[in-house]
């Protein structure tokens, strides 16, 4: 019984590291329907493209653009950052916080084009080149804070973004810093225990 009960939490924890860096979970079908939906509507819109350079992750990315389109819908299908999400797409659920110039944004309500001369890290910019996860990353995977982690690539920028302004936070202050990000699987007090941790293994790391 034991081990069996050992072999899912391992299987668990090794699903959870492989898709962590990238935030690519979840069943993509309700995107795929979003998509075409959208597009539908941009092409209706009938607005002309622009190209623009947007800082992603550390590198120039060109990019055209509608006058209309959102960072999400940019970052998602025109560059590939799939790890940001669309949940409400209305600026409610926080799905998909990014960080522009290190503050936590939902990019769903941000237009591409007024990010040009500012940097913007996805979750797929946190981890280093040679694979090492973020402090908040690697807290998540030890605390296995999650469910579906459809909510967690949000919940890991809001937290780096607070983290940012105060390193050391009770756990009541991390809890009002992420406050803007919602858990559809209401799993919050394990994603507090887990952000609570990458908080310590940050601030472990700073010291050495
Ligand atoms: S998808 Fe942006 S806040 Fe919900
Ligand atoms: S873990 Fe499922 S929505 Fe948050």
């Amino acid at each position: 019984m034991a081990d069996i009960a050992d072999m899912k939490m391992i299987s668990r924890r090794s699903f959870i590291k492989g898709v962590i860096a990238s935030g690519a979970a979840v069943s993509s079908a309700n995107y795929l329907f979003r998509a075409s939906a959208l597009q539908g509507q941009s092409r209706a819109a009938g607005t002309g493209e622009r190209l623009i350079t947007i800082n992603v992750n550390g590198q120039q990315r060109r990019v055209d653009v509608m006058k209309q389109e959102t960072l999400a819908w940019t970052l998602r299908y025109k560059l590939g950052l799939t790890g940001t999400k669309l949940g409400c797409d209305r600026a409610e659920c926080g799905s998909c916080t990014v960080l522009i110039d290190d503050v936590p944004h939902y990019s769903c309500s941000v237009l591409a084009h007024t990010v040009r001369n500012r940097k913007v890290v996805t979750i797929e910019g946190l981890a280093r080149a040679d694979g090492t996860l973020h402090p908040v990353q690697q807290g998540i995977v030890e605390e296995q804070g999650f469910q579906c982690a459809f909510c967690m690539s949000g919940f890991i920028m809001a937290t780096v973004g607070f983290l940012k302004t105060n390193p050391n936070p009770t756990r009541s202050e991390l809890a009002h810093g992420i406050s803007g990000n919602l858990c559809r699987c209401q799993d919050y007090d394990k994603i507090l225990s887990a952000t609570m941790r990458g908080a310590e293994i940050m601030r472990r790391a700073n010291r050495v």
